[in-house]
């Protein structure tokens, strides 16, 4: 078995070395123009996207950076980018194309294009020749270079690449900039084993490599005496994690030693592959003092055919034992799940299966996606007769069923009261506050904004296929 590749504490040395000197042009730029430097982040994508581009924020603002408020207003724009669908990636070019006005305007401008799109050799390409004004791409694997990489491209005014592809390591100790005051994300893994058929993701974001437990726990303690009260454990698949280590500690034992930490606090986690969840992981939520009482737990598709050219590595047998499991042993656990409608080869039966599936688990919400052919993944060769209409008939008839399931168990709600945190301000017409129910399930309340970040009695009034609707009864702490 390897053993997990760190960046060593040299390489990041070196990298403290081009933020000191990024520094000192800021410094000087300020003294001399009495203006200061600003940057600005975009991002697209999965959480794992977000907690990198946390981390990119950090370390734009170790170099001297200020926020900016949007990227036209921004010395350096970085655009953290998804490839998981070519819809994703298409609305990412698009605002690529309309940063070249910026550009025009203000020569001087850095453009950076990074994550899990130009990790792909094509679409670095891409960037190459059509996007002329980007100055800096980079991948997944070169988020702690950044202060190399941009000290190159704004001293020797070339335009520089780093997309090499990896295996993947990991960086510890670098700066982060929380999007959330009370809410976290801790990466425990990163990348992914798995290979799904139709996934980019093993080759955009490298093996599948863990964290060091005591760096975990370390973090979590942290954010919890920092007053965090939300935080999500992330990886691709959570349910591996310490496979890669010898004699490493797994998830179900991480998430106890996570829980024993005291504190007011819920920890939730993502992502779930079914073929490694086990009883033993519902036993730890069933038990635990601070997890959530929800699961994401992607099927996919409702077909053991499909699943099979997926290489998902489950039946749906097998997963239905897992979720009647959880559901004997957490009676109030929030099920969520992903589907791909249209995998190249799913006739009407394969999807009739999908229906079944959905009618019989009744999940809280689920996540549908039209299939797209991702470039170098084994289904894009794989026959696909279905036409674009048919999938796209298959998935609003799936939208439909998982609607009408999502309203009737919130209506279920109506009438009852949740002790809940109000948490959020989400624009709701009448509703100031909003809150989520343990599984993660969106409540809009109607309280006052002087009762944010307290506990409160919340009367759940009406529900949309989305939401529940509630007032406050009685506020608490
Ligand atoms: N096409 C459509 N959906 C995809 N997903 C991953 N790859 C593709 C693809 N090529 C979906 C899966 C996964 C979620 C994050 O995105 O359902 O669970
Ligand atoms: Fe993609 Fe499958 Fe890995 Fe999830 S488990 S990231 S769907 S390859």
């Amino acid at each position: 078995m390897k053993q997990t590749n760190f960046v060593s504490p040299e390489e990041l040395t070196i990298q403290d070395g081009f933020t000191s000197r990024v520094l000192r042009m800021n410094a000087a730029y300020t003294a001399q123009s009495g203006e200061n430097r600003r940057a600005y982040v975009d991002c697209y994508g999965c959480q794992q996207n977000e907690a990198d581009a946390e981390i990119l924020h950090g370390l734009l603002r170790r170099m001297g950076y200020q926020d900016a408020e949007n990227e036209h207003d921004a010395d350096v724009v970085l655009i953290n980018t998804c490839a998981i669908r070519e819809h994703a990636e298409a609305r990412v070019l698009g605002n690529i194309g309309a940063l070249s006005h910026d550009k025009r305007r203000r020569p001087d401008m850095i453009i950076g294009v990074c994550g899990c799109m130009p990790q792909q050799p094509h679409m670095s390409e891409k960037l190459k020749k059509s996007f002329p004004y980007v100055d800096l791409v980079f991948g997944t694997h070169a988020v702690y270079k950044l202060p190399e990489l941009l000290y190159t491209a704004l001293t020797e005014k070339k335009r520089v690449f780093s997309t090499e592809n990896s295996d993947g390591r990991i960086a510890e100790g670098l700066p982060v900039v929380r999007r959330e005051r009370e809410k976290a994300w801790v990466s425990i893994m990163y990348g992914c084993n798995n290979f799904c058929t139709y996934c980019v993701v093993p080759y955009v974001r490298g093996r599948e490599r863990s964290r060091d437990p005591e760096r975990v726990l370390d973090e979590v303690r942290g954010l919890v005496s920092n007053g965090y009260r939300d935080i999500t454990l992330l990886g691709q698949n959570v349910n591996s994690y310490g496979n890669d280590r010898e004699n490493g500690m797994r998830f179900p034992e991480l998430l106890r030693r996570i829980d024993a930490i005291d504190g007011d606090y819920v920890i939730r986690f993502m992502t779930s592959h079914p073929k490694d969840a086990t009883p033993e992981l519902i036993d730890v939520i069933a038990s635990s003092r601070h997890c959530a009482h929800g699961i994401h737990l992607p099927v996919q598709s409702g077909s053991d055919r499909i699943l099979k050219l997926m290489n998902r590595r489950y039946t749906v047998g097998k997963y239905l034992e897992l979720i009647d499991y959880a559901r004997a042993h957490i009676p109030d656990l929030v099920i969520t799940s992903d589907i791909i409608v249209g995998f190249p080869g799913e006739t009407e039966e394969d999807f009739q299966e999908t229906l079944d599936l959905i009618e019989y688990v009744r999940y809280d919400s689920l996540f549908t996606f039209l299939y797209s052919p991702r470039v170098g993944t084994p289904a894009a060769s794989m026959e696909d007769p279905a036409t674009l209409e048919e999938k796209q008939a298959r998935f609003n008839r799936l939208l439909e069923a998982q609607n009408r399931i999502s309203r009737q168990i919130h209506e279920g709600y109506i009438g009852k009261t949740l002790r809940l945190r109000l948490d959020d301000l989400k624009p709701c017409p009448g509703y100031a506050l909003s809150a989520r129910t343990d599984g993660g399930r969106l409540v809009h309340v109607d309280a006052p904004e002087s009762l944010r970040r307290t506990v409160a009695d919340v009367f759940i009034e009406r529900a949309s296929t989305y939401a529940l609707f509630g007032k406050v009864t009685e506020s608490g702490t």
